[in-house]
């Protein structure tokens, strides 16, 4: 990607600058362009490549300098390097530094980026296009500077970029393994005959189920074999991982670059007095109509929104930490409440919902313990799915969730980092359901809350996701309701129905 900062600031004195001045500053300039610029620029980096202060001028107490440069020690960059530099010897002379004026600053960019990945913010003043690519115009401040806010803009239109080309592949999808073909007697729709047998009903809000008794035995059935084939052999314990997720823990897990259109928002009340309330209690009791905008007024936040990936909020229990060599891998799972997504549209029977279950499980250690654990994890899942459950099952590699979740497309550039998804045969519509997923996350939940390992060695960690809605839809939609005709393990694990409603 072309890329050319060019950028017009002033150095505000507290104090006209003298004639004196001037060949003092005409040294730092040249020092600054061959020596402070050059700094941590590749060897072979052509000229114009790197900062450089084209030209510079004296008005009054104002130094007004033009800095060109392309993608290293960037315009931005150079010109807070040359401030450091040139505050001690103006200093000698009295002068102090006062302010920075940023008079202009553009970037140019080649024709290799559409104008569709330019993003609309407040600091973009004006995209103009031509044939040779477009330039931006900033307005930014100097604490923006200081922020690198220039340097993330141009991150992200390079990650739009990255995913305008990827976008017209499709998804990531690769096959990793397929099991053998079973055909059972079913091929209904296990949402459908499920409610049919009174096993679970809509529940008041969208996307979400209410399971009756027979359901739940299904549903525990399958945790609990989930439990003790797969997790309690292999050490995992069992935590409680939060189920509200504050800005802050999406902040570190990446999650508040993306995630927003799918969130269950949460507020809290301005004051917990009932007199603030009053008005509202008053209003619903003489309408029958809970008033939406007048709580809408009364409430602050959103603070953040419901669990949503379950196991972001795990890691501020080891944010900043340094790990014991003694404990690792550490393995830990939680199945205490339910993830919710805003799934619009794409809500479906029992197996896109906007409220589930899920265990999650999480590892983590140094990278070669990572994977190791991975493989088992891998090793035993099949072993349940072929020999316990007897699914026609099979494996993909996809783009990892945590790329997914932050709206980015394509697979991991770290060999071993990323998705396995695991997905059943569903007969009653020739499709295949991803009922859960093994990743390698890689550092990237160490790095971003902080966490090391004791050898000093990188930390990575990973998760698996078991979907209990989708374990359901799998078992039922490949197994139907017969239970003659199921594994005798798991019929005797679930136990006969028990009907507690009977409806007049
Ligand atoms: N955290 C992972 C996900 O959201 C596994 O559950 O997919
Ligand atoms: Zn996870």
């Amino acid at each position: 990607m072309l890329l050319r900062f060019s950028l017009e600031a002033d150095l505000i004195f507290n104090a006209a600058i003298p004639p004196e001045a001037e060949p003092v500053i005409e040294e730092k300039v040249t020092e600054a362009n061959t020596v402070l610029f050059l700094r941590g620029v590749p060897r072979d980096a052509a000229e114009g490549e790197y900062g450089q202060i084209t030209s510079w001028d004296v008005q009054e107490n104002r130094l007004c300098l033009r800095i060109e440069s392309g993608p290293y020690t960037r315009s931005h960059d150079a010109l807070l390097r040359f401030r450091k530099q040139i505050a001690p010897v103006m200093g000698k002379l009295r002068l102090g530094v006062r302010g920075i004026d940023i008079r202009h600053f553009s970037i140019r960019l080649g024709d290799d980026v559409e104008e569709s990945c330019i993003p609309r913010l407040p600091f973009i003043s004006s995209v103009e296009v031509d044939e040779a690519g477009c330039e931006l115009t900033l307005a930014m401040d100097l604490a923006d500077l200081e922020n690198k806010t220039p340097d993330r803009l141009i991150n992200l239109i390079e990650e739009k970029a990255e995913n305008a080309a990827y976008g017209g592949k499709g998804e990531h999808w690769e096959l990793l393994f397929e099991s053998k073909k079973r055909t059972g007697a079913y091929s209904g729709n296990p949402t459908e005959d499920m409610v049919a047998r009174g096993w679970i009903r809509h529940g008041a809000s969208r996307g979400q189920w209410i399971f009756a008794p027979q359901a739940v035995q299904l549903v525990r059935a399958l945790e609990q074999i989930a439990i003790e084939e797969i997790i309690r052999p292999l050490g995992w314990k069992e935590m409680i991982f939060p189920k509200l997720v504050t800005w802050d823990v999406w902040k570190n897990s990446g999650h508040a670059k993306g995630v927003y259109p799918e969130i269950y928002y949460v507020c809290t009340p301005k004051s917990r007095d009932p007199a603030y309330w009053e008005e509202v209690t008053d209003y619903y009791k003489v309408t029958g109509d809970v008033p939406i905008e007048m709580i809408r007024d009364r409430i602050d936040g959103p603070i953040g929104g419901m669990c949503y990936a379950q196991c972001p909020p795990f890691w501020p229990f080891v944010k900043g930490e340094t790990l014991a060599q003694d404990c690792l891998p550490i393995r830990v799972f939680d199945r205490s409440g339910t993830s919710h997504r805003y799934e619009s549209g794409g809500i479906h029977g029992i197996e896109r919902v906007d409220e589930f279950h899920r265990i999650e499980v999480l590892w983590l250690g140094t990278k070669e313990q990572t994977i190791a654990v991975a493989d088992e994890l891998h090793e035993a899942y099949a072993r349940v799915f072929e020999e316990i459950l007897e699914l026609e099952w099979r494996r993909a590699k996809v783009t990892p969730w945590f790329m997914a979740q932050e709206g980015l497309v394509g697979v991991s550039e770290t060999e071993r980092v990323g998705t396995t998804d695991y997905e059943a045969y569903l007969p009653y519509n020739g499709s295949y359901l991803e009922f859960q997923n093994v990743s390698i996350n890689g550092n990237k939940y160490p790095k971003g809350f902080n966490v090391k390992v004791q050898s000093g060695e990188e930390c990575w960690s990973g998760c698996s996701g078991i979907g209990l809605e989708r374990w359901v839809a799998a078992f039922l939609g490949q197994k139907g309701f017969d239970m003659a005709d199921w594994p005798e393990n798991v019929a005797r694990l679930v136990g006969e129905p028990e009907e507690v409603f009977r409806f007049l």
